[in-house]
């Protein structure tokens, strides 16, 4: 039987041996990986740790303060949380080529990322929340588009760009561990049960174009179908769901009047490794609420539809 707390206390003496007393940059993105990877290590080596956030613009409804009351208020971490939403924004405008979006959402980050990693004096490590899939995935035998992501996602090439020496807490563990570990280390539930949410964030939920506007109405859409999922208990039953804003108007009938607005799609699937992932059997009646609740409350929408396609060969994003 695998003890947790056996884990927790022969990595913190691994981290205090290896690190001594210099100091370690964590990266948060708002995931399960990289919050449980900073808690760890706060665990360990608390004042030395400072943990860098970068707010793109492209985060989910209430991410970003999420992520600042977890760690600057609860954990009372040295948080460098950096607002560059205005710098995504104005290197995404006039861009609607998803691969396009990625690539600068990619370099913008690195960008922005090193410049605030600079600032922070005697940083020697950089720590990723690496989990053993991801060892196994980047270790070459598959070289699909996982591991692409994977290298975007855990921007692979960083540290020695930087110069910092990796860090890697959770590399023998799987994302159930990681999840107990995180609840054992205090992290609310929120944080630990968070479906996966990608790198380029909205941009890729958001088709086409990316502006603020299209932005606030798929996350005023998004909101209302996690609510329900969260309400209804089938978030912790699904591996990934989302809203998708649609460049698509349909028409649509108000009151007396014809309306011809954006179409939002919304996708929620099961899988074991986001390499296959089958649509998930929603209950009827939790579509029909979300539908409502969307139609009724996001401005600019008047029709849902529910996506009902598997992957292969559909993608579980839409770009
Ligand atoms: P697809 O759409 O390829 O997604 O079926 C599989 C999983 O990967 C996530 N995903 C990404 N994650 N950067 C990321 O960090 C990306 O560019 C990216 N594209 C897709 C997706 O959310 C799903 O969990």
């Amino acid at each position: 039987l695998w003890k947790m707390q056996t884990f927790i206390d022969r990595t913190v003496e691994e981290v205090r041996a290896r690190v001594g007393n210099k100091r370690v940059i964590c990266g948060l993105s708002g995931g399960v990986d990289s919050s449980v990877c900073a808690a760890l290590l706060l665990k360990a080596i608390g004042p030395q740790v400072a943990c860098i956030y970068v707010d793109n613009g492209l985060m989910r409804e209430g991410e970003t303060e999420v992520v600042k009351h977890t760690f600057r208020d609860w954990f009372k971490a040295d948080l460098h949380a950096v607002d560059a939403r205005d710098r995504f924004l104005s290197e995404l405008k006039g861009v609607t080529d998803p691969q396009e979006k990625r690539k600068i959402i990619g370099r913008v980050f690195i960008d922005v990322f090193k410049h605030e990693a600079k600032a922070i004096p005697d940083a020697h490590f950089l720590a990723q929340g690496t989990l053993y899939p991801d060892v196994i995935e980047s270790g070459g035998s598959k070289d699909g588009p996982a591991a692409t992501i994977k290298l975007h996602h855990n921007v692979g090439g960083l540290p020695a760009e930087l110069g910092f020496e990796l860090i890697e807490p959770l590399r023998d563990l799987f994302k159930d561990e990681v999840r107990r570990l995180g609840t054992d280390l205090g992290l609310p539930d929120e944080v630990v049960w968070r479906h996966p949410f990608p790198g380029p964030g909205l941009a890729v939920r958001c088709l086409g174009e990316v502006t603020e506007e299209k932005l606030a109405t798929l996350r005023k859409a998004d909101t209302i179908f996690l609510d329900e999922l969260h309400k209804s208990g089938w978030y912790r039953k699904t591996s990934q769901a989302f809203a998708v804003l649609l460049p698509v108007q349909s028409v649509g009938v108000m009151g007396d009047g014809r309306t011809y607005e954006n179409t939002v799609a919304i996708r929620c699937v099961q899988t074991d490794d986001f390499m296959t992932a089958d649509w998930s059997r929603l209950p009827e009646d939790l579509l029909a609420r979300v539908a409502t609740g969307i139609i009724n409350r996001v401005k600019g929408v008047n029709r849902v539809v529910y996506d009902i396609s598997s992957k292969p060969p559909a993608t579980i994003e839409w770009e």
